[in-house]
């Protein structure tokens, strides 16, 4: 006992008295490593009778816990004090550079729309939206295809499984359901007499948004954006049209004039119909605009089709206009110079690093558009 006592005594001192953690250590190892004092007077337990262990196991037990519990307060205790020293000698400069930080930035695309949507604006367009995925009628029907027209098939549409009720939706192959949605709006009766009608004609709206098409190569993807243009009033007519796209044009590329073709075409939606092209110069993979003998398509359009009035329910001896399809990418690609369309929805951030624009310079007519 007293053997136990004197080493308690010396242990508990020294401990005290240990200058730092790496001191505590050393007296742990002394007393409760492996061969330690306290650790050998552990392992002599089991030698002894089982009297005897009954009168000697609490008291060294106990020797034991007290002796780890003042070797854990101690190197707190340092610990605590190590850590003050290190924090009163050490200094933080804050005057250093921070290290640099990737920003993010606007797609090519959006930044492309949001040019459109800044000049088709001051002319005095309005957004109309439609959702992606259509039913047949709006994508289709309404818009004059007949029944066995080729963008019904499998292999030009994407189309969803069909629902309960049998109805095959689609990924809307362009924007120009808006056309039909905005104007069937245009003439649904308001839900109360307190709700405003909705827009009626002249209609005059732009519908930026995304659409879908089987089609992969350098100048298609399978997904896409487009922005549609309708305009309906009494005397619209192709004039209005043209005029309307020439001055986009020249907005957009933002040069005094470009020079533009109407080129014949066919969309069951409008007649007549045409393809309008930019004059332009391409040399060594880079389109120049406003100069060259070559021409790229960038927008079909005409006159909305009498058929397209009557299934929205407006009238075609009281009302016409024209509607206009852009392809955005293009329009991008065409402005900024990507070689390549797939590569603007590979989500590489190297490409968007080098195509991207600061978010902080939205487009506007007064202050540029790009
Ligand atoms: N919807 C046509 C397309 O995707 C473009 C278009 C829109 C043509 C409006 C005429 C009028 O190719």
């Amino acid at each position: 006992m007293t053997d136990h006592a004197a080493l308690e005594a010396d242990l508990t001192a020294r401990i005290a008295a240990a200058a730092d953690t790496a001191a505590v250590e050393a007296l742990r190892l002394e007393a409760l490593g492996k061969t330690g004092t306290i650790s050998n007077l552990l392992k002599s337990l089991g030698a002894m009778s089982p009297e005897e262990r009954k009168a000697q196991g609490p008291a060294i037990n106990g020797l034991r816990d007290r002796v780890s519990a003042a070797l854990a307060a101690r190197k707190a205790e340092l610990e605590a004090a190590e850590l003050d020293a290190r924090l009163a000698a050490g200094r933080l400069d804050l005057s250093l550079p921070a290290p640099p930080r990737r920003k993010g930035c606007v797609h090519p695309t959006m930044q492309v729309m949001d040019e459109m949507i800044a000049i088709f604006a001051e002319m005095g367009f309005s957004i109309a939206e439609g959702p992606d995925i259509e039913d047949d009628f709006h994508n289709f029907t309404a818009l004059n295809f007949p029944p066995k027209h080729p963008a019904r098939e499998m292999h030009d549409t994407f189309f969803l499984r069909p629902g309960p009720d049998g109805e095959r939706k689609v990924l809307r192959t362009h924007t120009s359901p808006v056309q039909v949605r905005t104007m069937r709006k245009s003439n649904t009766p308001p839900a109360a007499a307190w709700i405003a009608a909705g827009q009626e004609p002249p209609i005059r709206i732009i519908s930026p948004g995304r659409t879908y098409r089987m089609d992969s190569d350098a100048t298609h993807t399978p997904m896409f954006h487009q922005i549609e243009g309708l305009v309906i009033d009494r005397d619209i007519h192709m004039g209005h049209l043209k005029w309307t796209l020439d001055q986009f044009i020249a907005r957009f590329f933002e040069l005094p004039s470009v020079v533009t073709r109407f080129r014949p075409h066919h969309f069951p939606f409008t007649e007549p119909s045409a393809e309008m092209d930019v004059q332009c110069e391409v040399s060594g993979g880079e389109v120049k605009i406003g100069q060259g003998h070559e021409w790229s398509e960038i927008v079909g359009c005409g006159m909305v089709h009498p058929n397209v009035l009557r299934n929205c329910g407006i009238d075609p001896d009281q009302w016409q206009g024209f509607a206009f399809g852009f392809g955005v990418d293009r329009l991008g690609r065409l402005k900024y110079g990507m070689p390549d369309l797939r590569d603007m929805f590979a989500t590489d951030s190297r490409w968007l690093a080098h195509y991207g624009f600061s978010a902080f310079a939205a487009p506007n007519p007064a202050s540029g558009l790009s």
